[in-house]
């Protein structure tokens, strides 16, 4: 049965409106925004009736929050208020709300909006499920072009977007990140994650594949797979529809050489100025790089790559990050197929 979050600071209003739809729903009732934000993401309603004249928060700013939380902004919100204001309605429809409905409502009229909302709701989660299907193989691909072209790198861009998951997930058991990151940010980092060095399809082979070290000018080059990448991708991101994950992707792309001290390019940001999706994707992608035997060095054991993981902390990596890595070693080993000590 599909669940149906009722907010309206009225209580008679919220058992009359209940009992319209028990018969039909499942209902869950809330007396203000605040109270529906946490049942919200508690159990993902299907549909959201929203009254507008609340204290505290009222509808249009409970409707923003919901459609600003990524996980619930697919959510249909109807207006169901009592008053007949046209600009009122005009504003409802144009913050986002699906329908607006006036109160008292008659049971069939309510009953069958709710319907069509749900019908149309359900067939764009079903179209933007295909588009993810598309994307995903769209990923994919790219991922397998950059292996193919950094020759020696084979498994990279997956493997790097497990160590990003297990990041991601060790992060949301704590508390600092609890704001941050949820199964449906950390999914999307993941699913962002093999895009992050797509920009070294610009860079030219004999730099890319060159054997032994860079010189200055070369890694100036080098270093440029970052912004082209970013530019890449909105190019691409620009002529889909938007996804949440895709702006995600570009900052993946461009900040992943950003250092945590500020040393690091193309941007040179410092600290929680790098976004966090970037921040986890540098311990990601350094340790397997220093694991991976490379066109210009040997393999380093699991253990000296966390020695020098963790002896830059607060240099090239967030602290936090560093020690999340530290719980989770064991599985980075794991997945390289790596002895722990
Ligand atoms: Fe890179
Ligand atoms: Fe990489």
């Amino acid at each position: 049965m599909k669940n149906i979050l009722v907010i309206d600071d009225n209580l008679v209003t919220l058992q009359q409106i209940n009992s319209q739809l028990d018969r039909n729903y499942e209902v869950t009732l809330a007396k203000s925004g605040m109270q529906a934000l946490t049942i919200c993401c508690q159990i993902q309603p299907d549909l959201i009736l929203l009254d507008l004249d609340m204290p505290d928060m009222d509808g249009f700013e409970t409707m923003a929050m919901v459609k600003k939380n990524l996980a619930l902004r697919h959510i249909p919100v109807i207006f169901l208020t009592s008053t007949h204001d046209t600009d009122i309605e005009a504003k409802a429809l144009k913050n986002g709300a699906v329908d607006f409905i006036t109160k008292p409502a008659d049971t069939d009229i309510l009953l069958h909006r709710i319907e069509v909302h749900l019908n149309l709701s359900a067939y764009n989660r079903q179209l933007e499920d295909m588009v993810r299907v598309l994307e995903d193989s769209i990923i994919a691909s790219f991922s397998d072009m950059i292996e193919y072209r950094d020759g020696n790198t084979g498994g990279h861009v997956v493997r790097t977007a497990q160590f990003v998951n297990i990041l991601a997930k060790e992060l949301m058991r704590r508390e600092q990140f609890r704001n941050e990151l949820n199964d449906f940010t950390a999914g999307m980092m993941t699913r962002a994650a093999p895009l992050h060095d797509v920009g070294k399809i610009r860079i030219s082979d004999l730099i890319l594949l060159k054997p032994g070290m860079l010189n200055d000018d070369e890694f100036q080059i080098m270093k440029t797979h970052t912004i082209l990448g970013a530019e890449m991708l909105r190019s691409i991101f620009s002529k889909v529809p938007s996804q949440p994950y895709h702006e995600m992707a570009v900052l993946i792309a461009e900040c992943h050489h950003e250092r945590w001290d500020g040393k690091g390019y193309p941007n040179k940001l410092k600290g929680e100025d790098i976004p966090l999706c970037a921040r986890i994707m540098s311990i990601a992608d350094v340790y397997d790089a220093l694991v991976d035997v490379r066109i210009y060095k040997r393999p380093m054991s699991h253990a000296d790559a966390c020695r020098v993981i963790i002896s830059e902390k607060n240099n090239m990596f967030d602290h936090r990050i560093v020690e999340a890595f530290e719980a989770a070693h064991e599985r980075f080993a794991e997945i390289r197929g790596l002895p722990v000590t």
